[in-house]
């Protein structure tokens, strides 16, 4: 009785198709439609998207399971879901609420620089792209719409559970799968479309090395919001009766199909802009910031406007169903561990985030300080403040915390339980292919890529060592 009272205070997903399209929201995003292009350009193009796909299901997929579960069993925030067993494993929370506040500081800056796209392109300033050093360092502007970015954020987030993060999923996923198919289908009709497509689809698998392999890693575990208590704070929203295993698997699917699209989508504007010539293609932030706009105006004044503008538009709500989840997780565990009103904590913490992303965005050029403030050890490359937090929250603290959660279910909480739970909503689970699977991941892929994945990221990062590098050049 208790229970069901504190579950209508905390509110709740309506049902499966809610929490899946919230769930999916939270793992599209700037990942899977910036990053994830890149990386594949880098990376070999099919040959990453083929490595990327098995580090998808093979080893993140368990910890998704795991992430859900934890937080339906305990109905409560991403901390207090870890106090079923002994208090101090909570600290795996603490670390996923630190991280979402810091992921969420410079997550907020570049989906800023998104939603500014839209507006500058529907101005016709198509050399946008070349301008793009500048653009990030008009401070007054990238506020503006980061500030704009957080404000719609924490207004849906205030809204609770299923009036606020699940309505929001529910328009803006359908709307960004139709904008995707709209684009992929004219890209497909553009002359040298072929050529994109090719450099793509077709797998080059000399350029696979240790680091592409690393960097896949990577990649699947921040595109599906792994490792902060993203799904755990979710998962405490969903209703007892949905089958866990066969929702995460959906969230998994959904999320490697977008950043699929994603490729198909980009590629051919790409090549059409290059007419064809595929040799030189820069990968990094810039092939969607800086070679784009120029892709959208060689198709015309009128169309490259229109079409220009959906793509940013598109990007941007990728990236505000990723935000809502990011500040999800520290609101609910101020709501439920501190019993404070939703909204206050939400709009505090909506300005406190906000405030807290001022450095990076004044580390992109605008402060000579900030944009170079610090060399690692053994390096003597200068990072700037957007790099740090980068590199000690999303690359550093989520495959740590991914850590922390695959020991909590082996060794804290306990395999018994965590069976148990994932038996509700789906009865033939126990002795089933799908629980043999998870068994075998959790106890054994999991933790050995993830203590990898930890390890080499400390040693680059901040120690200056490439590990990955050093094994290539010596076999
Ligand atoms: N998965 C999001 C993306 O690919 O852009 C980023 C993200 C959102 C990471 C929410 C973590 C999170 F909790």
């Amino acid at each position: 009785m208790a229970d069901s009272l504190s579950n209508k205070k905390r509110g709740g997903f309506t049902g499966r198709m809610g929490f899946i399209l919230a769930a999916a929201g939270s793992a599209i995003g700037l990942g899977n439609v910036w990053k994830f292009p890149f990386e594949v350009a880098d990376g070999g193009g099919a040959a990453f998207l083929f490595m990327y796909l098995i580090f998808c299901f093979v080893f993140c997929l368990p910890i998704m399971v795991s992430e859900i579960s934890i937080g339906r069993a305990a109905q409560r925030d991403a901390v207090s879901a870890f106090e079923t067993g002994k208090k101090s494993w909570n600290v795996v929370g603490k670390l996923g609420v630190l991280s979402a506040v810091l992921v969420l500081s410079f997550y907020n800056i570049v989906a800023g620089w998104a939603l500014g796209y839209v507006v500058e392109i529907l101005m016709g300033n198509f050399s946008i792209g070349e301008e793009f050093g500048t653009y990030i360092n008009d401070i007054a502007k990238i506020s503006l719409y980061a500030g704009i970015f957080m404000l719609l954020t924490a207004y849906t987030v205030s809204k609770g559970i299923s009036k606020g993060i699940e309505r929001l999923s529910k328009v803006l996923m359908p709307l960004l799968l139709s904008l995707m198919v709209i684009l992929i289908l004219y890209g497909f009709f553009l002359p040298h479309a072929g050529a994109g497509l090719k450099y793509y689809l077709i797998p080059n698998f000399a350029n696979i090395s240790l680091e592409v392999i690393y960097n896949a890693m990577g990649q699947a575990f921040f595109s599906l919001s792994l490792g902060l208590g993203a799904m755990i704070t979710y998962g405490s929203y969903l209703p007892k009766n949905e089958n866990i295993v066969h929702a995460s698997a959906f969230v998994v699917l959904a999320d490697v199909g977008i950043a699929f699209l994603a490729g198909l989508m980009i590629f051919p504007f790409v090549a059409h802009l290059n007419a064809g010539d595929m040799s030189d293609i820069s990968g990094g932030a810039g092939l969607i910031f800086v070679t784009l706009p120029g892709g959208f105006e060689s198709l015309g004044p009128g169309i490259g406007l229109v079409v220009g503008s959906l793509f940013f538009l598109l990007l941007s709500f990728a990236a505000l169903t990723s935000t809502v989840s990011l500040l999800e997780i520290p609101v609910a565990y101020a709501v439920d561990k501190l019993s404070i009103s939703r909204k206050a904590v939400v709009w505090f913490l909506g300005l406190f985030v906000f405030l807290l992303g001022i450095p990076s965005l004044l580390s992109q050029g605008d402060s000579a300080f900030l944009s170079a403030c610090l060399s690692y050890l053994n390096s003597s490359e200068s990072r700037s403040f957007m790099d740090i937090i980068e590199h000690i929250s999303s690359d550093t603290f989520l495959p740590l915390g991914g850590f922390g959660i695959v020991l909590y279910v082996l060794f804290g909480w306990r395999k018994k339980r965590f069976h148990a739970e994932l038996s509700q909503g789906y009865p033939n689970y126990v002795g089933s292919i799908w629980q043999r699977y998870l068994d075998f991941s959790l106890a054994y892929l999991c933790p050995v890529i993830l203590s990898l994945m930890v390890l080499l990221t400390i040693l680059d990062r901040f120690i200056g060592i490439n590990v990955l590098k050093i094994l290539t050049d010596a076999l």
